[in-house]
């Protein structure tokens, strides 16, 4: 299995203490994703999104990594082959567990950017919408984060690797948002092995060759040993 292309969703940062979102509790049962994950959203009502993402960013300050995302570091350091983690998650938990080949093809909280001119930069603990961008100086501060509506990122570079993986495992989502829940299916259609590693089936767990069922912190590290005794 040389290479490698791992798709991860809030399930993995669930046992850190970050919410899920179409879980009992999930943020989507207390949130309207209209108000808060579309650009209509925040058109209409710019502080509300800006304190829904502030919240969160606190939330994930708080939190540390669980066994899940140290196992995957440790993957991507010991495997001989290539490792790509492919994440929907806006926190930075792979990456303070020590992974870099990651990409946030929802975006991160931990980043802003200009609506009015495109330019990223750190985003600070709170943001607010009158915030002036630095390159521009206007005042149309977001998060950046791709909400619905808007093209995940990086998709060019993730559907090359989905051609290319020999395994494509997906951990801790539901499999309901588009195009992240197709890539088992793009990955299969080009010869690789699939896995899907997550608390309850998912809405695509017919489409992996495997699926294992439990918790990311118990069925992640014990799946990388298995990897790398091979
Ligand atoms: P969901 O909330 O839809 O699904 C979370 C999945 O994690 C479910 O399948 C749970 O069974 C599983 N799960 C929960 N706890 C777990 C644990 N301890 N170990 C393993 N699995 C566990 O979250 P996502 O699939 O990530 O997008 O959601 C995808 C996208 O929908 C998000 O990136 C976000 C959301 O709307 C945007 O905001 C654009």
């Amino acid at each position: 299995m040389e290479k490698i292309v791992i798709l991860t969703g809030a399930g993995i940062s669930a046992e850190s203490g970050l919410g899920t979102f179409r879980d009992k509790d999930g943020l989507w049962t207390r949130y309207d994703l209209n108000d808060v994950a579309t650009p209509e959203g925040f058109a209409r009502n710019p502080s509300l999104v800006h304190d829904f993402y502030n919240a969160r960013r606190a939330n994930c300050a708080e939190a540390d990594p669980n066994a899940a995302h140290y196992a995957l570091a440790r993957l991507e350091r010991e495997h001989r082959g290539e490792v790509l983690i492919v994440t929907q998650n806006v926190d930075d938990l792979h990456e303070r567990a020590g992974a870099s080949a990651v990409i946030h093809m929802h975006g991160e909280l931990r980043r802003a950017l200009c609506a009015a001119c495109g330019h990223r930069w750190n985003a600070p603990a709170v943001m607010r919408a009158a915030d002036p961008c630095p390159a521009c100086g206007r005042a149309a501060t977001r998060p950046d984060i791709v909400w619905f509506g808007e093209f995940p990122y990086r998709m060019e570079r993730i559907d090359r690797a989905l051609g290319a993986a020999d395994l494509f495992v997906a951990i801790g989502t539901s499999g309901n948002v588009y195009p992240a829940a197709g890539f088992v299916r793009e990955a299969r259609a080009m010869g690789a092995m699939t896995l899907e590693l997550t608390l309850d089936p998912s809405d695509s767990a017919t489409d992996f060759h495997e699926a294992r069922h439990g918790t990311a912190t118990e069925l992640v590290p014990a799946w990388v040993d298995e990897i790398l005794a091979c």
